[in-house]
């Protein structure tokens, strides 16, 4: 059997964690996808720029129509991040009969009844495991192993920057600071507002939340406040950041980035707020840039998914794991999400 070809959009911190393992595979990947993976071309938006040793130049290029036109490509990998232009080359690659890989949160939050139902219609694939909490398993694990759960209840730490800021302040750091330790890490956005406002989780918890009802629900339905909330930050000035206990590996209440959506009322209540959390709350276990996802449903009860949420690697792990999986057949079970129906979300809900 032969190994996929793939066309690469984006070259930055996970695109480059991606392309170093297809340009160098290791025996089991390549024992896993029945073949050596081909990486076919780079969309990069500016080729002059220092590149990872492994990526051969002659690979980059800047012509989306020819790398996206390619009729050799079998799987398009989208790492380029925002809404535009992702969605018109993920768009552009599903017509063509292309499946799609993308971690991309800011799009699928947008836009993914659309894409899916574009990728229904085409017969092609549309994974997205990297999406949602970097390498933490997901999106697979509530579509497949949770699929005969009624889920009522998620507890979430989705953005691995704010939490990894939390630990750093915990530790003595100032907020500054910890936020650019965090960009240096490769954890943070190319905007990283998008991480501190709590736009970054509320996008995750609507992809989540869209997954559990099978119906679109719009992340700006989200209540929401971020670690930029001036309330949030006079706390943090008047308290610390649990830190002295912390240090002390005493048991203190911290703050956490918390995201929760409920469906034990009429409609869903979707929220996304930092929160002093008490000792024994299992989500102050997620530390630095880990993130982890409590879900109770039945009848199973409650499941915890923990691990890194963000950087390179761990998300080249998520989307590999797509490749393998589109490349053995294995589909993933999404929800026909009828584009135009949306979820009614409870207005303003902290929950
Ligand atoms: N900026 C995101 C985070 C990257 O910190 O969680 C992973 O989605």
């Amino acid at each position: 059997m032969k190994g996929p070809v793939v066309a690469l959009l984006g070259l930055g911190t996970v695109g480059s964690a991606v392309a170093r393992r297809l340009l160098n595979p290791p025996p089991w990947l390549v024992a896993r996808l029945g073949g050596v993976p081909r990486l076919k071309g780079i969309l990069v938006r500016h080729p002059g720029k220092p590149r990872p040793a492994a990526v051969d130049r002659s690979l980059l290029t800047t012509d989306a129509d020819q790398l996206l036109g390619d009729p050799e490509v079998d799987v398009v990998i989208e790492l380029i991040g925002g809404v535009e232009p992702a969605r018109q080359y993920v768009l552009r690659a599903l017509e063509a009969g292309r499946h799609v890989i993308t971690a991309n949160k800011a799009l699928l939050a947008e836009s993914l009844a659309t894409l899916s139902a574009v990728a229904r219609r085409h017969g092609v694939e549309l994974a997205f495991e990297g999406a949602v909490a970097g390498g933490v398993p997901i999106i697979r694990p509530l579509l497949r192993c949770l699929a005969a759960n009624r889920v009522r209840r998620l507890r979430a730490v989705l953005n691995g920057t704010c939490n990894f800021v939390l630990t750093q302040v915990e530790q003595g750091a100032t907020l500054e600071d910890a936020v650019r330790a965090a960009q240096a890490a490769g954890y943070a956005e190319a905007d990283p507002s998008d991480d501190l406002s709590g736009r970054d989780a509320a996008r995750k918890l609507a992809i989540l939340a869209t997954l559990v009802t099978g119906e679109p629900v719009a992340w700006t339905a989200v209540a929401r406040r971020g670690l930029d909330d001036p309330a949030f930050r006079r706390a943090l000035q008047e308290g610390g950041g649990g830190g002295e206990a912390a240090r002390q590996g005493g048991g203190a209440a911290r703050w956490r980035l918390v995201a929760t959506a409920e469906w034990t009322g009429p409609a869903p209540r979707l929220a996304v707020e930092p929160q002093m959390l008490p000792p024994h709350d299992p989500l102050l276990q997620a530390a630095g840039v880990e993130n982890m996802i409590l879900i109770e449903a039945d009848p199973v009860g409650t499941v915890r998914f923990a691990g890194p949420g963000a950087g390179g690697d761990a998300t080249a792990s998520a989307v590999l794991a797509d490749l393998i999986a589109i490349w053995r057949g294995d589909r993933l079970p999404l929800p026909d999400l009828e584009a135009g129906r949306s979820v009614a979300v409870q207005p303003s809900a902290a929950v």
